[in-house]
Parts: structure tokens; C-alpha cells; sequence
């Protein structure tokens, strides 16, 4: 077969992609007119696709593992080195169910339920002082309720500084120089932590509720039955706990999207249920968040007249998908009547992956991510008032992850 995939022109685009940052690859597909090209970042030769139909073979485990696939750095911030994001087959599958079963709805509705008691009492703060940056409260909030409904103990003193250590893992994972470090120091300072924490749950120095996700990693067995390595079982309850606290940036620009879109105000004065959660959908497909994600190529094969060989990275376009016209009429329009469809979105819409939760790598957190979006999204608009003075409520494209510059800065708040 001869390959006919569109080459990027130039010796590696690590730069590039630095510099263009979210629209990265949709911008060399829209200028190729493809859906797939190869180009070399760090590096390695690494190809680019884009789609519902490429979004069903990355998600086929027969054709890509994630063992190996994710550089270094992004472990030592984001994700913590050799955690559930780079494993395969049973040993994947197990480890992902355990994590589903801290999600069940019950496990949802009680972080549900501390998150907005969080919110009300913090709303009783910010009544009393001028005002307030949304991203920093959420994110106080967010760790709170998640330290909280893990069972992780969490003295008031300490909210802001392992709030401040959450989100620099969290921003750490695009940075270069001063921002990794961070990223990374905050990771050993919060796996220390966490690790001493499980440590006193073992040894019954700390007694935590059995079913709380804290208790249930402490004394997970791995499949072998042996009990999971301490490192390893801090790593995950940071797991639980870190993209929890990331929720923080969807809730900035739900509160983006309801000051730059007025036209929704109506629909969400008393809103209903259905019309919450279709804002909150286009808010998760509208706003930047993942840029992309990315597997190996685990045996040679054909796809779209490409051979696709063995250990090449390959990196599906999350963002480039949430603005593709293929997928949604308008991509660059916020319109959440756009979600009234009922429709079997599970490779096309994918901001927090793509495929089914329990077979394959895509985030098992995403109920918990829309019913706190939710609930903010309520509050925001139902339980107060407030004002929105001159800021710079611009996002960066080229920095990965981004968020409006000022934090959204909120005044002269009263509750309702
Ligand atoms: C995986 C995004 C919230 C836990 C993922 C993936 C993405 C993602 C893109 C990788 C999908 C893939 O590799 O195919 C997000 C975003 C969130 C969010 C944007 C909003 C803030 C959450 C929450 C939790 C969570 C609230 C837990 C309570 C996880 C875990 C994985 C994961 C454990 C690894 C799954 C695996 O490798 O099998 N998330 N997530 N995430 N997410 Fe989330």
C-alpha cells in the first residue's frame, strides 16, 4: 500500500506545538485538508488523527497500549509515575474498576452534597468581603469536599497550600523550566503526604468509614492479592483527589460562559434540570481543557491506506474534535441547545475521552465532573448576585491548560 499521510514539514515541532498549543493539530488539518498526518515531537515520530471514525480505533486496546506512551515529565506532575493511565489489559481493567466503584452514584451524590454545603458557607465569606477570584475559591472548595468525602483529613490551616500543590501538578504538565519544577515538587510534597496518611489507616492510627475511597485504598489488593504498594496506592488516591480539584477550571468558565452569554440567562433563571446539564455539555466542549491524548501503536496495521507500525506515538485530538464542522453545526458558536439531540456520542464527543469507561482509558470521573458543574452553574446563577468588574477575562490558546486570565474576578456578591 502506498502511504499517502501528509507529512509536517520541518525536523521536529515540539516548538511548534508549544507555541500554536491547543489548535495545534486541527490547524495542519484544516491546512492539509486530512485527517491524519505524521510529524516528530520530543523527538519521536508521532502521528496526529482526528475524528469519530480514528476516535474508534484509539480506543480498540487490540491496536494501542498506553504502557510507554506517555512522556516522563508528565508522570512526575500530572499523573504520577506508572499510575492507572499508562496500564493495559487485566491489569488495566482491574485497577479501573476499582476505581469506578468509588464513583457509584451514591459515592457522587454525597461529594455532590459536601460541594455545595462548601459552597454556601463560603458564599457567606464572600458577602462580607469586596471581592472574590472564582478559580481560587472553587479550587479551595473543590479540595476541601474532595479531602473530605476521601476521608483524607485536612486542617483548615493546610486548604490553601495543597490546593496551591493540586493545581500546580495540574499546571505543571505543559510547563517548561520554572513550572515543571513546581509541578513536580508539589508532587512529592502531596504523595509524602498522602502516603504517611495511608500509612496511619494500616497501622489503625487513623480510622476512616470502610467505604470511604481513602479506607478502600489503603487495603486494595492487587490482582495477585497482594496489598498495593503504598507508593503506589498514594499515587492513586491522588488520582481521586487531583481531578477533583481540577473541576475548578470548568467552573471558571461556566461562570465565563454565563457572563459572555446572555442570551442563556432566561433558560437558566430556575432552570431545569435538562438545560443545566446541556450548558454544562457545551461549556466541556466550547472551553479549552485536554488538549489531546495519546497511546502506542501496540501491533502494525492498516487504517485510511496508513501503516500504522508498531511503538509510533499516535495523539487524538480532543480539542481539534470539540470544534470539528464534521462533528457540530457552529463548532465555534456556544449554543447549548446543540445537546437537546439525543445522540450516541461516545467516540464524537470526548473531552474527558472517548469509548466505554470500564473497558478502555477513558475518565471514569466525568458524572462526578457534570454534577458539580451543575450544581455551580445553580449557584452561580440561582443562589447569588454579584457583579463582574473590568478584568481580563481572555484564555491563552498556547498554553496548555489555560484559564481566563484574571481567574474571573467576582464583586459586590449578595446571596438571593
Ligand atoms: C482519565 C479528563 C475529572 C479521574 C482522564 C482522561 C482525560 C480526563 C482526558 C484520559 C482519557 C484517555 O486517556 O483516554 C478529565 C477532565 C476532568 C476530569 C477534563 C475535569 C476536571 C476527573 C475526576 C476524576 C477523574 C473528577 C475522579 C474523581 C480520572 C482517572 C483517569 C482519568 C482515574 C484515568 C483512567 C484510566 O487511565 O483508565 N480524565 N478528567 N477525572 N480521569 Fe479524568
Amino acid at each position: 500500500v502506498k502511504e499517502r499521510i501528509v507529512q509536517d514539514k520541518g525536523l521536529d515541532h515540539t516548538l511548534k506545538l508549544l507555541e500554536e498549543g491547543y489548535p495545534f493539530i486541527k490547524n495542519r488539518m484544516d491546512l492539509y485538508k486530512c485527517n491524519m498526518f505524521e510529524t516528530h515531537i520530543m523527538g519521536k515520530k508521532t502521528v496526529c488523527i482526528s475524528g469519530e471514525e480514528a476516535c474508534k480505533i484509539f480506543y480498540d486496546e487490540d491496536l494501542f497500549q498506553r504502557k510507554g506512551a506517555m512522556p516522563k515529565r508528565i508522570q512526575k506532575t500530572l499523573l504520577g509515575v506508572n499510575a492507572i493511565q499508562g496500564m493495559d489489559n487485566k491489569a488495566h481493567k482491574q485497577r479501573k474498576l476499582f476505581f469506578m466503584s468509588l464513583m457509584t452514584e451514591d459515592h457522587q451524590k454525597k461529594l455532590g452534597e459536601l460541594f455545595e454545603n462548601e459552597m454556601e458557607a463560603s458564599a457567606d465569606r464572600w458577602t462580607n468581603t469586596e471581592e472574590i477570584i472564582l478559580f481560587r475559591e472553587a479550587r479551595n472548595i473543590l479540595c476541601k469536599a474532595a479531602c473530605f468525602w476521601t476521608g483524607v483529613p485536612l486542617p483548615e490551616s493546610d486548604v490553601e497550600s495543597r490546593a496551591d500543590d493540586f493545581c500546580a501538578m495540574i499546571d505543571g504538565f505543559g510547563g517548561v523550566g520554572p513550572r515543571y519544577w513546581k509541578g513536580k515538587a508539589a508532587r512529592n510534597r502531596t504523595e509524602a503526604w498522602i502516603e504517611a496518611i495511608i500509612e496511619d489507616v494500616r497501622q489503625g492510627k487513623l480510622t476512616v468509614k470502610a467505604d470511604s475511597p481513602l479506607h478502600q485504598m489503603a487495603f486494595h489488593r492487587e490482582p495477585d492479592g497482594s496489598q498495593m504498594e503504598l507508593q503506589m496506592a498514594a499515587k492513586e488516591l491522588i488520582n481521586v483527589i487531583r481531578p477533583i480539584v481540577a473541576i475548578s477550571t470548568y467552573i471558571t468558565f461556566t461562570a465565563l460562559a454565563i457572563y459572555e452569554h446572555p442570551e442563556c440567562h432566561d433558560e437558566l433563571v430556575g432552570g431545569d434540570n435538562k438545560y443545566f446539564e446541556m450548558f454544562v455539555q457545551e461549556v466541556r466542549r466550547y472551553y479549552p481543557f485536554t488538549p489531546f491524548v495519546g497511546a502506542e501503536v501496540r501491533k502494525d496495521f492498516n487504517w485510511n491506506q496508513y501503516e500504522f507500525k508498531k511503538g509510533v506515538l499516535v495523539l487524538l485530538d480532543v480539542y481539534g474534535m470539540n470544534h470539528d464542522s464534521k462533528i457540530w453545526n457552529s463548532p465555534d458558536e456556544f449554543q447549548p441547545k446543540r445537546f437537546e439531540e439525543q445522540k450516541n456520542r461516545t467516540f464524537s464527543f470526548i473531552p474527558q475521552g472517548g469509548g466505554d469507561p470500564g473497558k478502555g482509558h477513558r475518565c471514569p470521573g466525568e458524572g462526578i465532573t457534570i454534577e458539580i458543574m451543575k450544581a455551580s452553574l445553580n449557584f452561580l446563577v440561582n443562589k447569588i448576585d454579584f457583579e463582574v468588574p473590568d478584568q481580563d477575562l481572555r484564555y491563552s490558546l498556547s498554553r496548555f491548560p489555560t484559564l481566563p486570565e484574571s481567574g474571573f474576578i467576582m464583586k459586590n456578591i449578595r446571596k438571593k
